[in-house]
């Protein structure tokens, strides 16, 4: 992912971990909201990124926490986090989570959890990725899918409407994900959403089954 981002300029620690600055940011809001859900058991990180999340969170929370991206350069970082924690952090695992049937290929999940990757992809990558979360969970399952939403095709905030416009100016397929249409995607899944106010007008999407 070559996109320049605000706030991506990640420091690199002399063991490997990347300090990613929104990613310190928000990991305590997310941590919160993950905490009071009471997850359980399996939980895999799509799109972990530097794995600064996996080793803040997967500790307290205690679930078995599977790291994966699809970039394989995030992989040192996140071991180099993974190694500062007792926490029970599986190795890294390769996984493009646009490519359909991946869910398939992994054991079911009690929990998922995506951080700000939805506005980084086209809408078809999009699309095939809500596709495959209700296949990804364990029956009675939790996705939870973190990061900025467009309202009825409008951002929240005049620095939302700059960001996603630079977004779309390096590439007029990506921007900001319509919350209506996300939710829209999950339905047509079988999954209901629950969406939770976070700081700087994100969202946490909670989705479950609809028959849980
Ligand atoms: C903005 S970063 C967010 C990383 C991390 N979740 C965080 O909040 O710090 C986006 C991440 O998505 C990963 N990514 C991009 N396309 C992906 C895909 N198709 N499948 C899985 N991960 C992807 C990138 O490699 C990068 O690590």
């Amino acid at each position: 992912m070559s996109l320049r981002l605000p706030d991506s300029r990640a420091e690199v620690l002399a063991d490997g971990r990347r300090m990613s600055p929104s990613a310190a940011r928000n990991a305590g809001p997310i941590f919160d909201v993950l905490q009071g859900l009471g997850l359980k058991g399996r939980l895999l990180e799509i799109a972990s990124g530097s794995g600064l999340h996996a080793a803040h969170m997967a500790g307290p929370l205690g679930v078995t926490w599977q790291p994966s991206d699809v970039e394989t350069d995030n992989f040192a970082s996140i071991r180099a986090w993974a190694a500062t924690t007792k926490a029970d952090i599986l190795p890294p695992v390769l996984l493009d989570a646009t490519r359909p049937g991946w869910a398939e290929t992994l054991p079911p999940q009690d929990a998922l959890l995506l951080v700000n990757l939805l506005h980084l992809i086209p809408v078809p990558a999009a699309a095939a990725l809500l596709a495959e979360v209700p296949k990804a969970l364990a029956p009675g399952g939790t996705a939870c899918l973190y990061g900025p939403f467009l309202r009825d095709g409008k951002a929240t905030s005049d620095g939302d409407a700059a960001f996603d416009a630079s977004l779309r100016a390096q590439d007029p397929a990506i921007g900001y994900k319509d919350l209506a249409w996300v939710c829209g995607q999950l339905a047509q899944a079988g999954v209901n959403v629950v969406p939770i106010e976070m700081p700087a007008n994100n969202l946490m999407l909670i989705a479950r089954h609809s028959h849980s």
